[in-house]
């Protein structure tokens, strides 16, 4: 048994970081069987999940949407607030239930939450029919864990970051878009933030192995590639080959796949040369997600966020400026301690300013272990609520302008799936990560294709495949 210890954790040890073949454990001990696995939280996850998927896939699972048919139930947790937890807590009182109808279900629960202090210690104590608990530095071991489990609790979460695996099986969710990390952790240590705890420090993957796989991808015939990290432009920093973000993104858009993303962007490690990088290159998509969190110079440093109001702007302005047709999306938290009215004026300042195409907006929840949940939390739940609402109608209003303004274009959309908004409809996104509904276009999925947009809503469009009529 390991369990998980933030203190160790923060001593970051100067280890170095070694790269190992992944270990793609294949058994047919569980052929027939069937997995359900629950993902909570960012990219991150989702993608993880596709690394799970994959090690169930190589010991004999399928997969079933249904947890009541489930021989195995994998939940792959979040941590970055609050209620993230209780919405694991939740699901775990129903599999409780299941378990005793069906003794023999394996149980098992991973990822971020897993790495907070004393979240396994309550795992084992409070939730003994929990069969296998396994950590985000070990995903790698969950096979194993399963193929050598002995009906005892297996608790598996190290503390210390991980070694970097790579040549991983994945089982990717789609043909057409795929994820691919670049770097893991995260060295920012914001001060509301759990990530650096249950993630480790930053660790850079080697700039070979992800052209590597990039161009597997190419051959396999995607179409998109979104860059994963929880601070992407910060890449290479620990490494000492001299290699930044703005050379491995070039890298990545001279390989030719036709559509190049990256998420996530931190203001301060945003450069000159990778502002330069994606306006060079068409393949490059002009969407940037530049999480603001606050406003207010006062509150960003108390947030440990290194930039102040002002330098954010000249950075949102710079990068307008040089790439035609960007979109910017941000992620901003109301109620951080001590937030004033007139530092949330000031966030609603650079919201009216900025007029972003997107926000994801969050009430502050304090995390143990970070150094903002050292701070009182002295902003009541009403005053929390009132300027979220505040926000979200301004963000929303902004987000109806932006997607207004397709009315009557032609866009380019990669066209993903089926659509939620009715039969013979599929959905898709812009160059610019507009989700739009499309009429007409059955055949067109996992293609780029030409839409008329005829309508906008703040959160989607709707729009007609144009078929060009060649004399
Ligand atoms: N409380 C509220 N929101 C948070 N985020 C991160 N930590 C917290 C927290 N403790 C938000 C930030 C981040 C996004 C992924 O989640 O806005 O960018
Ligand atoms: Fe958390 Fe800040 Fe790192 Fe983002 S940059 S993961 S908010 S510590």
């Amino acid at each position: 048994m390991n369990l998980p210890n933030l203190k160790e954790a923060k001593k970051r040890e100067n280890s170095p970081v070694e790269t190992f073949d992944a270990r793609n454990i294949k058994s047919d001990k569980f052929e027939g069987k069937y997995f359900y696995l629950r993902t909570y939280g960012c990219q991150m996850n989702v993608h993880d999940s596709e690394e799970i998927k994959g090690i169930l896939s190589n010991l004999g699972f399928r997969q079933t949407d249904d947890y009541e048919k489930a021989h195995l139930i994998v939940m792959n947790t979040c941590a970055i607030r609050e209620n993230a937890h209780d919405k694991v807590f939740g699901f775990l009182g129903r599999v409780k239930h299941l378990k005793k109808d069906k003794p023999d279900l394996i149980v098992c629960v991973g990822g971020c939450m897993t790495q907070e202090e004393n979240v396994a210690e309550t795992l084992k104590n409070k939730y003994p029919f929990v069969d296998i608990v396994f950590g985000t530095h070990n995903i790698n071991d969950l096979g194993k864990l399963i193929l050598e489990h002995q009906n005892k609790q297996d608790i598996e979460v190290y503390s210390i970051e991980g070694n970097i695996y790579e040549n991983i099986e994945y089982k990717r969710d789609s043909k057409y878009t795929a994820w691919v990390n670049i770097m893991y952790g995260c060295d920012k240590f914001c001060t509301y933030c759990i990530v650096p705890y249950t993630r480790g420090k930053q660790r850079s993957r080697k700039m070979e192995d992800i052209l590597d796989e990039v161009k597997d991808l190419k051959k396999a015939g995607y179409l998109e590639v979104t860059l994963l990290g929880q601070n992407v432009n910060a890449y290479g920093k620990d490494l000492s080959d001299g290699r930044d973000f703005a050379t491995l993104l070039e890298e990545v858009a001279k390989i030719g796949i036709p559509r190049i993303r990256f998420v996530t962007s931190h203001p301060w490690d945003f450069t000159e040369e990778m502002i330069d990088v994606i306006s060079k290159y068409d393949n490059i998509m002009p969407y940037i997600h530049l999480p603001l969190q606050s406003g207010s110079s006062r509150i960003l440093k108390l947030m440990g966020r290194r930039y102040t109001k002002e330098e954010y702007l000249e950075l949102f302005n710079k990068i307008k400026e040089a790439i035609p047709g960007v979109s910017i999306t941000t992620d901003i938290i109301v109620g951080f301690p001590n937030e004033t009215d007139e530092d949330f004026d000031e966030t609603l300042d650079v919201v009216n300013k900025c007029q972003f195409d997107g926000a994801f907006t969050f009430i502050y929840s304090p995390r143990e272990g970070t150094p903002a949940a050292l701070i009182k939390d002295n902003i009541s739940m009403e005053v929390k609520e009132e300027r979220l609402q505040k926000l979200n109608k301004i963000i929303n209003d902004y987000s109806l302008m932006h997607n207004k303004e397709y009315e009557g274009k032609t866009v380019k959309v990669l066209v993903t799936g089926m659509s939620e908004k009715g039969e013979n409809k599929v959905c898709g996104y812009t160059e610019t990560m507009k989700l739009v509904n499309i009429d007409g276009a059955l055949n067109d999925i996992g293609k780029i294709i030409d839409v008329e947009i005829s309508s906008a809503k703040s959160f989607s469009l709707d729009g007609k495949k144009v078929t060009f009529v060649n004399n």
